[in-house]
């Protein structure tokens, strides 16, 4: 008994020197990467901690959030038949026509993916205990239980899990995340939605009458943006436009006058839009975002900053849920950074990768590649390499990156890191920045951002403008103008294995030509596929790679 009590003291006491042993956020701390236990928590609470990270990057945590939707109702909505009188009627009022027939076909088209029935061998980041009914819905989704009725909102993982040939990896980029649309067309909607209407009409309780109050309040308060083409989000433009319907204090107070006259704000019109970033990188940097303009401040606290002035939420009660929830904060920013990538081989086999080939390809890499993306040796290269299984070869023994996160303009699309000038004042002025301690300084350029488990997460750069990795080490000029998107389903017809990436030409699946929205079109703004070959694989307007080089490249690009 003695022991037990003795085991306990010395866990809780554990619990509490880690609980202050907080990570360095100040602006260009040295760091030594990875951190991936950035808490330096013992192997048994670095689990734990971990796994309640998960937990909350699928349950979203912020019981502040306001912009809920009652769920039963909208269920109800959707599971009648278009044809069925109630609904056309709601059509009539909201003046809209919807394609869905059911609350399946909804997810579906928000690109939300099921939980795994099974536990997945291939997935990096084992997924978290969750109960059934936490799991009877898509990843991403949260059903909150209020006094009201149940509500449905979304969280981290809506956008931050994928769906890689079945395999379900969070920390992934959502490969077609649609929360942008979701906002964009509810927004568009709700004024015309009578909430007495609505409750008589879908047999709604009060209660739930009342979320759709709140919410419709809300959406006055959200500024949004339709991407540019579909696998990118405009989460930057929509915080931006959102703030500039509050007011300029440190608070940004909502107001009846400040949401009539939004301040304006060049993001109405221009494109700074990109992808959802992977979590994995996270471990090696000290600069966040893909063109590492927050220099301080704990990117997760940054990240639900975000999240909630993009969704109206009153900022006093944000700032009072944050220092109420530093425990979950704290487990998800240790999830969010012992995060690991896919690892090729899981899926494809070992034998998939020439390891002669890849070694070959390392030559070119250290020669023009790590001293932006940082290295990575290999098994190959221990001492012991010859009693070594072809799987331990291939393994990244020691990733090195800078020990200060670079941004460098390789002449890739500047849209997204112009974009934030257009509001870093507004956001660095607000009280809960300077609480958390995040800054925005904007950049010109971006991070080269660390490689490992590059395979998994094309298309490429940033905006998403390059379709393989053979594109990418094509110069600018010649590379593919468009090219067409598809989800990661069958690992025969949806992935270039050669090239890494999105098949192009007589290739491409014909079911992915059915829908032009698709169609990633490098010409409109915001998506050029330009940059990243001069000075880097052309040297003096040359090439500097046979085609068979670069093949070498993109085999060790592979087992990184
Ligand atoms: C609507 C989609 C969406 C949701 C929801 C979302 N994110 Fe993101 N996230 C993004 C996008 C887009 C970026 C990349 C922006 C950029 O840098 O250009 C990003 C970037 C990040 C980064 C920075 C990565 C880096 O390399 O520096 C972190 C960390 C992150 N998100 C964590 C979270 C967390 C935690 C949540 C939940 C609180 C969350 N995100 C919710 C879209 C989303
Ligand atoms: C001068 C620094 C620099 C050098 C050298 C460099 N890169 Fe990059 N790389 C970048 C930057 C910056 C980005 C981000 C560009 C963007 O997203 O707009 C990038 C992006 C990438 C990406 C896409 C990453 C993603 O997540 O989409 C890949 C792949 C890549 N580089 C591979 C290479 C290879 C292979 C080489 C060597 C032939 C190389 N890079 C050399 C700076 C560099």
């Amino acid at each position: 008994m003695i022991k037990e009590i003795f085991k306990l003291f010395l866990f809780t006491s554990i619990f509490s020197l880690s609980a202050f042993a907080l990570p360095d956020w100040s602006r260009d701390t040295e760091i030594h990467s990875p951190r991936e236990n950035l808490y330096d928590l013992s192997p048994e609470e670095f689990h734990q901690t971990v796994m309640k990270g998960r937990k909350a990057a699928f349950i979203y945590p912020v019981s502040v959030s306001e912009l809920m939707i009652p769920f039963e109702p909208l269920k109800t909505f959707f599971d009648t038949k278009p044809s069925d009188p109630v609904r056309a009627l709601l059509y009539e009022l909201a003046k809209v026509v919807s394609p869905f027939e059911s609350m399946d076909e909804v997810f579906d088209w928000l690109g939300l993916h099921d939980f795994p029935l099974t536990p997945q061998a291939e997935t990096p980041n084992a997924f978290p205990e969750l109960s059934i009914h936490e799991k009877a819905f898509p990843m991403g989704t949260t059903l909150r239980e209020t006094s009201e009725g149940t509500a449905l909102t979304f969280g981290c993982a809506a956008c931050h899990t994928s769906d890689l040939f079945g395999v379900k990896v969070l920390g992934l980029t959502n490969r077609f995340p649609r929360a942008n649309e979701f906002f964009r067309q509810g927004a568009a909607i709700a004024p015309y939605v009578n909430s007495f209407i609505f409750r008589d009409v879908l047999n709604a309780t009060e209660g739930e009458r009342l979320i759709l109050v709140k919410a419709k309040k809300q959406l006055k308060y959200v500024g949004i943006k339709k991407p540019s083409a579909v696998g990118l989000d405009t989460s930057l433009a929509q915080v931006a436009l959102s703030l500039a319907k509050r007011k300029e204090d440190a608070y940004a107070t909502r107001t009846i006058l400040s949401h009539k006259f939004p301040r304006r704000n060049k993001l109405e019109k221009m494109v700074a839009d990109s992808k959802p970033a992977v979590w994995w990188n996270l471990k090696y940097k000290n600069r966040w975002l893909s063109d590492g303009s927050i220099v301080s401040g704990n990117p997760v606290h940054t990240n639900f900053l975000w999240n909630e002035i993009g969704r109206g939420t009153d900022l006093i009660e944000l700032e009072k849920w944050m220092n109420e929830s530093q425990e979950t904060i704290n487990a998800l920013t240790a999830a969010v950074f012992a995060s690991r990538p896919p690892r090729y081989e899981k899926f494809f086999g070992v034998h998939s990768i020439d390891i002669n080939r890849a070694k070959r390809g390392e030559k070119h890499f250290i020669q023009s590649c790590q001293k932006c993306h940082g290295t990575y040796e290999k098994g190959w290269s221990l001492p012991n390499a010859s009693k070594l299984s072809a799987t331990e070869l291939i393994q990244n023994i020691k990733v090195t990156y800078h020990t200060k996160t670079p941004v460098k303009n390789v002449g890739t699309d500047p849209g997204r890191y112009l974009g934030m000038k257009e509001f870093a004042h507004d956001l660095n002025r607000l009280a809960i920045s300077k609480a958390i301690g995040t800054v925005v300084e904007p950049q010109t350029g971006y991070v080269p951002p660390p490689l490992d488990g590059i395979w998994s997460r094309w298309p490429y750069f940033h905006n998403n403008s390059i379709p393989n990795l053979c594109a990418l080490l094509t110069p600018g000029k010649k590379r593919p103008v468009t090219y067409i998107a598809g989800p990661a389903i069958n690992k025969a017809t949806d992935f270039d294995h050669e090239c890494v990436g999105y098949p192009l030409g007589t290739a491409v699946p014909q079911e992915w030509k059915k829908d032009k929205e698709y169609v990633f079109d490098s010409r409109k703004e915001g998506l050029s596929n330009k940059g990243h070959d001069e000075r880097i694989f052309i040297k003096e307007g040359k090439e500097i790679y046979t085609k068979a080089q670069k093949l070498e490249l993109i085999e060790f690009l592979k087992t990184l």
